[in-house]
């Protein structure tokens, strides 16, 4: 028997991640989750030659978007794709070879492995509630922002939707949940400026019945789409983070 104690949450994370990507789970997201990813990216005013990080990237359909969002003749921009999981990664660069400005790469919200002041924005669907460390990865995504930089943090799960507060008993991971203003306080005491909470109603049509496990009829599954995604948006202020291990006096 696996003692879940003595491993690490990003170990906990990895182990079931690599299990939904075995079962296909990572390409299936896309269609629970494109029609909040598509409304972010239209906010998220992608222009050629961005440089953007996709973290808790999965099977990598939307680092694929933002790929094609950030390419142009001139200024080709950057996609870098990132995921605890290495089974989640090891799909998305094989569903990737044709996209020469998007990689994807094995790491932590908690310790992203990239230099400081380096994307000019950030999307993260659907990923940002299971860090053990909500603290640590914002201090990490500060790092690595340029300055002037925007996230786009987008989570179905949040205390102000009550139907997602079902999963948390039942997912085998822990997640982590607040509510939409403790997470507007979290994002200003990490230093973010313009610091914004938007909902995205998942617009996708509903069918006249539910036969999942998470919702008691089509009704309720109506009820949570039209409540909607919690979307975080918040900006680096205008300044250089030096790089690990240096302190500014
Ligand atoms: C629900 S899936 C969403 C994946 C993808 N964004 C999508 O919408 O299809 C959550 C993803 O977050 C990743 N994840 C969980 N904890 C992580 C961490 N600490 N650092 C990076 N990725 C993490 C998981 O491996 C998983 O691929």
């Amino acid at each position: 028997m696996t003692d879940n104690k003595a491993i690490s949450t990003d170990e906990r994370m990895r182990r079931e991640f690599n299990e939904w990507a075995e079962a296909g789970r990572g390409e299936e997201m896309e269609q629970h989750h494109i029609s909040i990813t598509q409304q972010t990216l239209a906010m998220m005013a992608l222009r050629p030659g961005e440089r953007v990080l996709d973290l808790g990237c999965g099977a990598g359909w939307a680092s694929r978007l933002l790929a094609k969002a950030v390419s142009g003749s001139e200024k080709p921009g950057q996609v870098i794709g990132l995921d605890v999981s290495d089974e989640m990664i090891r799909r998305a660069r094989a569903g990737s070879t044709e996209y020469d400005n998007l990689m994807f790469v094995v790491g932590s919200a908690q310790q992203i492995p990239w230099e400081e002041n380096f994307f000019d924005k950030v999307l993260s669907v659907e990923s940002f509630y299971y860090y053990g460390d909500q603290e640590g990865a914002l201090d990490e995504l500060f790092r690595v922002m340029a300055p002037k930089g925007e996230f786009f943090i987008l989570i179905n799960l949040y205390k102000d939707n009550a139907y997602s507060l079902r999963w948390v008993e039942e997912l085998k991971v822990p997640l982590q949940v607040r509510s939409e203003q403790e997470y507007i306080d979290l994002l200003r005491e990490h230093a973010f400026e313009d610091v914004r909470a938007v909902r995205i109603p998942d617009l996708t049509p509903t069918p006249e019945e539910y036969s999942g496990k998470w919702f008691n009829n089509a009704e309720e599954l109506r009820d949570f789409k039209r409540i909607g995604a919690l979307l975080l948006i918040a900006r680096k202020p205008d300044l250089v983070s030096p790089p690990k291990g240096y302190e500014v006096e």
